[in-house]
């Protein structure tokens, strides 16, 4: 061990003395991760990747020194984009099926090892011959997800936020009810996508983005992503809280980063969470350096240095009275729609989503639909996960099962305070009193308030 040490060190200042030499850095890399010094073996893949982004070996070999340093979710990071590339060599696709079994992945396990075995058929492994041989390969499993996970591209050396790449599963049939907003998105995103000349011809421009706004829990976020499932587009979705640093010009960098990924997974739909965090009319500190973080993404929405073909964005906001007026302008998130409560319709589509798979007698949805008006859907998910809390009690204390009722549901129900009322609150002042432009008609037609009824500005 000792041996080894010194070994190790006299390659750490030949290292240091030649750091472009990375057959060099590889090489101790190698030895720090057999030493069990995971956290050094890292630092120096890392280096080694920089200069080699490609290196299938070295990003294997990254996967297992983060394994080691018991980082496995950024392990796993790095074997799901190692998975992703082209080219890999068999070698590292062995390797990966190995960290995949450690990670207790058989399915990436089992696709990793055959990928490997197709480059070299020699590089059989009876270990994972008898855990993973079995697994069948084409089916994975059928999962009732709402998207399947593609890659994750790491920003994670710049201490920026993550991003992941979705290919979601649902389309608007999973969607109940919200059929003006699903009729917008179409008009305004999805047949321009699929008949993009028809709309040049109209001189039709093509681009800019939907902003919706509602009551938390309504589906905005579920609509994004049924929306890129509809265009069978990938889905990433970002939470503008997250990529908002308090470092002075790595937010800006944070967005330039996340369009270009968006950019090489077109056709993508480009799901911006929290845009309010953008708002420039907040009481915010750091006041200027948010006037900056908004001029890039303006920037990046209007495609100034590079195209956003085929680029869909979409965004979010439970306050848009917050959100920067710049982001309203024409080309950019030009259409603002009102995502209610959802309706009957929908409530009863939400609750048979969140009531399946549960133990129930005949229950009457209908009923239950009607009977849980201002219930967002996340109330709705809410109320299902209470009602079947109070049954396992009674289930444990009498030592049967039984299934829920519609009436268990009722009861439920009356206990509940449907958290959009309090939304509405606000949202009811900014309507009436700040409603520039008729930004907020949908709100007061939402809540049976008369335009004219209103006090004059
Ligand atoms: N119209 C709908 N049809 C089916 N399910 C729905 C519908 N609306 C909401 N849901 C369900 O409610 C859950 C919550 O919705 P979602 O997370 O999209 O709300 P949100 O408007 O994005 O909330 P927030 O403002 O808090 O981000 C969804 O995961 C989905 O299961
Ligand atoms: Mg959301």
């Amino acid at each position: 061990m000792s041996d080894n040490q010194a070994v190790i060190d006299a390659l750490k200042a030949a290292v240091e003395a030649a750091p472009g030499n990375q057959a060099l850095r590889a090489h101790l890399a190698g030895l720090l991760l057999e030493a069990g010094q995971f956290e050094d073996a890292v630092t120096h893949y890392r280096k080694a990747l920089d200069a080699a982004p490609a290196d299938s070996t070295l990003k294997a070999a990254l996967a297992e020194a983060y394994l080691g340093a018991g980082k496995s979710d950024v392990a796993r990071v790095v074997l799901d984009d190692l998975m992703r590339s082209s080219g890999a060599a068999p070698s590292a696709l062995l390797r990966a099926a190995r960290l995949y079994l450690r990670l207790e992945s058989l399915p990436e396990a089992a696709h990793a090892y055959h990928q490997a075995l197709v480059g070299d058929p020699s590089l059989t492994d009876s270990d994972l011959e008898d855990q993973v041989g079995n697994v069948p390969l084409e089916e994975h499993p059928p999962e009732k997800t709402e998207s399947q996970r593609l890659t994750v591209v790491s920003t994670e050396e710049d201490g920026g936020p993550l991003i992941e790449v979705e290919r979601p599963r649902i389309t608007f049939k999973d969607v109940g009810g919200m059929d003006a907003v699903k009729e917008e998105i179409r008009m305004k995103i999805i047949y321009p996508l699929s008949n993009p000349d028809l709309f040049r011809a109209y001189g039709k421009a093509i681009g800019g983005g939907i902003l919706m706004y509602g009551p938390p829990g309504c589906g905005k976020t579920y609509l994004a992503r049924a929306t890129a499932g509809e265009v069978q587009a990938n889905f990433i979705s970002i939470g503008l809280h997250d990529v908002l640093d308090m470092y002075i010009g790595q937010s800006e960098q944070n967005l330039h980063r996340i369009f270009e990924v968006a950019r090489r997974q077109t056709p993508c739909v480009l799901f911006f969470d929290e845009v309010d965090a953008l708002g420039a009319n907040r009481a915010d500190m750091r006041h200027n350096a948010m006037r900056q973080v908004i001029n890039q993404f303006l920037a990046e929405l209007d495609g100034v240095d590079t195209s956003n073909e085929g680029l869909l964005i979409l965004a979010a906001t439970n306050t848009p009275w917050y959100v920067d007026l710049a982001l309203r302008r024409p080309g950019r998130f030009d259409r603002v729609l009102f995502v209610p409560p959802p309706d009957t319709v929908a409530r009863e589509a939400i609750l048979r989503i969140h009531m399946a798979g549960k133990p129930v007698e005949r229950i009457d949805y209908g009923r239950l639909a009607r009977e849980t008006r201002e219930f967002s859907g996340a109330d709705l998910r809410g109320l299902v996960d209470r009602a079947v809390e109070r049954k396992l009690h009674e289930a444990m204390r009498s030592g049967k099962p039984v299934p829920l009722t519609t009436q268990d549901l009722l009861f439920t129900i009356k206990e509940t305070r449907p958290t959009t009322r309090e939304w509405f609150d606000s949202a009811r002042n900014y309507a009436v009193y700040a409603n520039e432009g008729g930004m907020y008609d949908d709100i007061l037609t939402y809540l049976k308030i008369r335009k004219n009824d209103l006090p004059q500005a």
